[in-house]
């Protein structure tokens, strides 16, 4: 494996060295953080999705499934095959058009995987050294819940990343996802926006009802002075997609599909990635 260190990105690099483009500053991928101050509201679902979205709208995605304890973005992406090697570089598996890795090809679903800070600290660079990712538009990072060893890592390998923060409807959950905000100040990366998951759940009466509460979102990204980049409807399709490896996003002419394509328009089109990422233009 290869043992570069991610402050000294390609210098000296033995030849055949593979470039470890994510480092340098002038390389075109963004890269995504999708964080939550809690569990279980909806990062993975939301990475899984709006990698989808992005891939239909033609863009070269890749996704990193970050959270080493509870992997789940083999199955919500409907991988079986794992990672295959060539040159002792790793090849991504890809489904609907999103390459991703995770520590799920590595470890049996069942089995507890216990890391301590380095070597989780040494998982997430080979993650990022180790596989020929070549140049993404995006890549994609699945965090754990909470906060803490996981993104302080990825803060120091890719300092231009942009965080976004999945948060549900109700007030109280802002008070939780704003410590992810915090988290994020602490290792100076830059918040983009908020995504406002379960928001509503529509009847068999076509009533909307808002069952976790509604204004959380908004009130967050108020709060953060980011945009609100899309609500998201409880829908059970989209756990029953992420259960079977169909990710809801694949189909735009739904109401759930056509949320995300929205989503990863205004990502792709408003969100334009900020003067941060041109670090070697200075104004004097
Ligand atoms: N909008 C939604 N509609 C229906 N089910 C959803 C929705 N969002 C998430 N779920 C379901 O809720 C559960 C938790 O979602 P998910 O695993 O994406 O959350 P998470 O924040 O990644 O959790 P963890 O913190 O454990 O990593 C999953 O079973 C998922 O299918
Ligand atoms: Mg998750």
């Amino acid at each position: 494996m290869n043992q570069q260190s991610p402050t000294e990105p390609n210098q000296g690099a033995a030849p055949g060295t593979p470039p470890a483009s994510f480092f340098e500053s002038n390389v075109k991928t963004r890269v995504l953080l999708i964080a939550s101050g809690k569990g279980g509201v909806g990062k993975s679902s939301v990475t899984t999705n709006l990698a989808v979205a992005l891939a239909k709208r033609e863009n070269d995605v890749a996704v990193i499934d970050a959270d080493v304890w509870g992997f789940s973005i083999p199955r919500m992406l409907g991988i079986t095959e794992p990672p295959s090697v060539v040159d002792d570089m790793l090849i991504p598996p890809v489904a609907h058009g999103v390459r991703s890795i995770s520590m799920g090809f590595f470890a049996e679903e069942d089995q507890p995987v216990i890391w301590r800070g380095p070597m989780l600290h040494k998982a997430l660079n080979q993650f990022l050294t180790d596989v020929a990712w070549d140049e993404p538009d995006f890549l994609l990072i699945d965090l754990p819940p909470g906060t803490g060893d996981t993104a302080i890592s990825l803060a120091g390998f890719l300092p231009d990343s942009e965080m976004l923060v999945v948060t549900t409807p109700q007030i109280a959950a802002q008070t939780v996802a704003q410590r992810a905000a915090f988290m994020a100040e602490k290792v100076d990366i830059e918040v983009r926006g908020v995504i406002e998951n379960m928001s509503w759940f529509t009847g068999d009466d076509g009533q909307r009802y808002e069952l976790f509460g509604e204004g959380g979102g908004s009130a967050l990204a108020e709060k953060l002075g980011v945009p609100l980049l899309g609500q998201i409807p409880l829908v059970p399709a989209l756990r029953a997609g992420s259960d079977n490896g169909n990710p809801v996003a694949v189909d735009t002419s739904t109401e759930i599909g056509s949320i995300f394509a929205e989503i990863a328009r205004v990502v792709e089109e408003d969100l334009k990635p900020t003067k941060r990422r041109h670090r070697e233009l200075k104004i004097n």
